[in-house]
């Protein structure tokens, strides 16, 4: 392992993931200074660099170290940690990032009438994932032709190419396009925080620590909000009860009211207005819900 003073990450260069893995740094406090050539990014902050790339390069980039994390879709990291699992590159998930979700799917023609995975016995299938694809053919125990390409696998159908593909799938809107239909679900994906299985041992692997430890706060905030309200001391019970799952009340006492209460609850996922009628209706009053920003636990 090379030896480097600072973090380097790299995130797709220009893609879906790109703005959403840039908003995510920047919430864990991560800023950099944008470079002309914009490949390389110098984090202003924090001991931390970025490296723009495509998306598909990032595993391999983890594997020869030249860069310490990467954030990419977990369909790209599963191909390639299962392709070069022999050669010992192993790679791991540090944190399911949340966005970026989408489905690596087997999708056929929308005329053929599917019934099971046994009819695409005999088939070409287009992918770039091929060694996923493989796997999950041998799981369902049928032979196919696998046809690998880099890009613009929905078209292969229609090309004459292929006969199915398996590909990504996010809102449906290309399948669609194409006159295919989504039929099997090979893998559930999402943007996720990859690096080496062992964490460097210098000062990035502290920094790897910190940004974790960020990064789990800000994962857990990005939904919650915090809850006040005012309660008489005698209907504090039934408004507990009607607090959302697992939101944890603390109490403060009311200067000059006795038998009132101030109410704060941190709440993971958002409070609905019916929720807050029924909190009134219990006998709260004066209520209202602010965003948490940043929690370090
Ligand atoms: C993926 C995939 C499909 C499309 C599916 O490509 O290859 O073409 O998204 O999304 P939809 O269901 O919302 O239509 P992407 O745009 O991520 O580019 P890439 O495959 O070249 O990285
Ligand atoms: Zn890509």
């Amino acid at each position: 392992m090379n030896s480097r003073d600072r973090l380097r990450i790299a995130i797709q260069k220009s893609g879906r993931l790109t703005e959403p893995a840039l908003g995510l740094l920047k919430r864990c406090g991560l800023t950099f200074r944008q470079s002309r050539d914009k490949l390389f990014c110098f984090g202003e902050g924090e001991p931390v660099d970025l490296l723009l790339v495509r998306d598909d390069d990032i595993p391999g980039l983890i594997a020869q170290s030249v860069c310490d994390l990467g954030i990419v879709g977990r369909n790209v990291l599963a191909e390639f940690s299962l392709a070069r699992a022999a050669e010992g590159a192993h790679l791991r998930e540090w944190r399911a990032l949340g966005f970026g979700r989408c489905r690596l799917s087997i999708a056929v023609p929308q005329t053929l009438d599917y019934c099971g995975s046994w009819q695409l016995a005999g088939q070409r299938i287009a992918t770039s994932y091929p060694t996923l694809l493989r796997q999950w053919l041998d799981e369902q125990g049928i032979a196919v032709e696998v046809v690998t390409l880099a890009g613009s696998v929905e078209i292969a159908p229609r090309l004459g190419t292929a006969d199915s593909i398996c590909d990504l799938v996010q809102s449906g809107a290309t399948l669609a396009a194409n006159q295919l239909q989504e039929v099997d679900v090979l893998l559930e994906s999402e943007a996720v925080l990859a690096g080496a299985e062992t964490p460097p041992t210098d000062e990035r692997g502290d920094m790897l620590e910190l940004l974790l430890k960020r990064l789990d706060g800000v994962i857990q905030l990005r939904e919650s909000c915090l809850l006040w309200l005012q309660t008489p001391k005698d209907a504090l019970d039934a408004i507990i009860r009607k607090l959302p799952d697992g939101a944890q009340p603390t109490l403060f006492p009311l200067a000059g009211q006795p038998d009132q209460l101030m109410l704060q609850a941190l709440c993971s996922g958002e409070v609905s207005w019916r929720r807050m009628e029924e909190i009134k209706r219990a006998g709260a009053s004066g209520m209202f819900v602010v965003p948490v920003e940043k929690m370090l636990a």
